[in-house]
């Protein structure tokens, strides 16, 4: 059955859920209060670079499935559900910012019909149903919370193909009613309460920071034992309690989500009276593997990195995906920057104009970007980095030294080559 559904907010999360709904046979428009950002999506740029929506987008509009307006109230008028997909930042005492859904919610209330439902698919803090109903001001709309567990770079895959699809409603019978909505999906259905749904989406959030840091931390001890990283994590994952995936040691965990919701947890938890130190713990295990990369920098150099000239390859936060939202990579630049070094940095998704900050100077090639410098550090596991001619490389360094925090470069083809090295978790 289609339904006649509004998406509040085109940016990955409602424009994907947009064009998703469409592809599934609902009727959707997708409003935005950025003029510019409709027409443009009208015009087919999107906003973001994800796989199969250009595809997705076209298809839906094609078929008259699929509008997008910047008209509020045109959007919502008659719509029977209306999905929220607008930004939480974080607040600076770490909790979530709920001004922009309370400032929708106020603007759509007046506008929606009777017995309409609102879904709230933005990350909000427990207990912010009621926060939404509210603002919405109307008694005869329900409000539901279904929390999206979209990955980047995989957003729509992660749309047509979840592991679970998660309602939280007052109501069983609204709850089904939402669900029905992802009908031609085969996931495991769980609806339960609102304050559940909401916790689901930061305790999965916070867990896979949790287990980053924890693989961070197990590849520190591996470097101080001699252990081989590898290994172990393949150890690990073939236990099936704990899981092959997000095993991979890296430079820290960063992006959109993972660290907001962690730090938005910790303060949920505060708030209602519990101190979560084990998820702190996992905060600070992560800034400390930042200073860990820098310290590693200095390592191979065999002293202080002011002064020198630092080749970075990678700034986007993870591989395929152009977004440097809480990038790891960012990071640790900016703190070579603060230890004096001069950052010369490449990222296949970053052009040579984007301003990063000072004293980073991006370039558009990755042997330009090693010329001269004192040593490459690779921050973003972008697969063409393994497959870089290394004779190139060594030849326009300074000197053959690396940091390769992704384990992405082959380390025997470089220690053939001459090169002083430090992976993550090996020695
Ligand atoms: C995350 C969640 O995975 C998704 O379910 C949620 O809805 C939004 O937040 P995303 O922000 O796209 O998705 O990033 P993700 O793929 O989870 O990666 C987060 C960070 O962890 C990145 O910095 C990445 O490089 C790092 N990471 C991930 C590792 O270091 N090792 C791994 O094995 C996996």
């Amino acid at each position: 059955m289609s339904n006649r559904i509004a998406v509040v907010g085109t940016g990955y999360v409602g424009l994907t859920t947009g064009a998703c709904l469409a592809h599934l046979g609902h009727r959707v428009v997708c409003v935005d209060v950025d003029e510019v950002k409709i027409a443009q999506i009208c015009d087919g740029i999107m906003p973001i670079s994800e796989d199969r929506l250009p595809e997705l987008v076209a298809e839906g509009r094609g078929a008259g499935r699929l509008s997008f307006t910047s008209d509020v109230v045109e959007g919502v008028t008659g719509a029977e559900f209306v999905l929220l997909c607008v930004p939480t930042p974080q607040a600076p005492d770490g909790s979530a910012d709920l001004g922009y859904i309370e400032s929708a919610a106020r603007s759509i209330g007046p506008h929606l019909r009777a017995d309409a439902v609102v879904i709230n698919k933005s990350t909000v803090p427990v207990g912010s149903t009621r926060v939404v109903a509210d603002a919405l001001g109307r008694d005869d709309v329900q409000v539901v919370s279904n929390p999206e567990f979209l990955r980047e770079g995989h957003a729509v895959s992660d749309f047509l193909n979840p592991e679970r699809v998660v309602v939280g409603a007052d109501s069983e019978e609204i709850g089904l009613r939402v669900a029905a909505l992802h009908l031609r999906l085969t996931a495991p259905l769980l609806v339960t309460d609102p304050a559940s749904a909401e916790l689901i989406k930061y305790a999965s959030n916070s867990f896979l920071a949790l287990k980053l840091s924890y693989v961070n931390a197990v590849a520190a001890v591996a470097e101080a034992v001699d252990a081989d990283i590898d290994d172990v994590v393949k150890g690990l994952g073939l236990d099936g309690r704990i899981g092959a995936k997000f095993l991979q040691p890296g430079p820290g965990w960063g992006g959109s989500c993972l660290p907001k919701d962690t730090s938005a947890l910790v303060r949920i938890a505060e708030d209602a009276g519990y101190d979560f130190a084990l998820l702190k713990q996992a905060v600070e295990v992560n800034t400390d593997q930042f200073r860990r990369v820098v310290d590693k920098a200095t390592e191979v150099i065999g002293g202080p990195v002011a002064g020198r000239r630092i080749a970075v390859w990678g700034l986007t936060f993870k591989a395929h995906t152009d977004d440097l939202r809480d990038s790891p990579a960012v990071e640790i630049a900016r703190r070579l920057v603060d230890a004096g070094a001069h950052v010369v940095a490449y990222d296949p998704e970053v052009d040579k104009d984007t301003p990063i900050a000072a004293g980073i100077e991006v370039v558009d090639d990755p042997y330009a970007c090693c010329e001269g410098a004192a040593a490459l550090v690779v921050l973003t596991e972008w697969p063409q980095f393994g497959r870089l001619d290394l004779d190139r490389v060594a030849d326009a360094l300074e000197a053959p030294r690396i940091v390769d925090t992704r384990n992405v470069v082959d380390r025997s083809a470089l220690e053939r080559r001459g090169f002083i090295y430090r992976g993550i978790g090996r020695t």
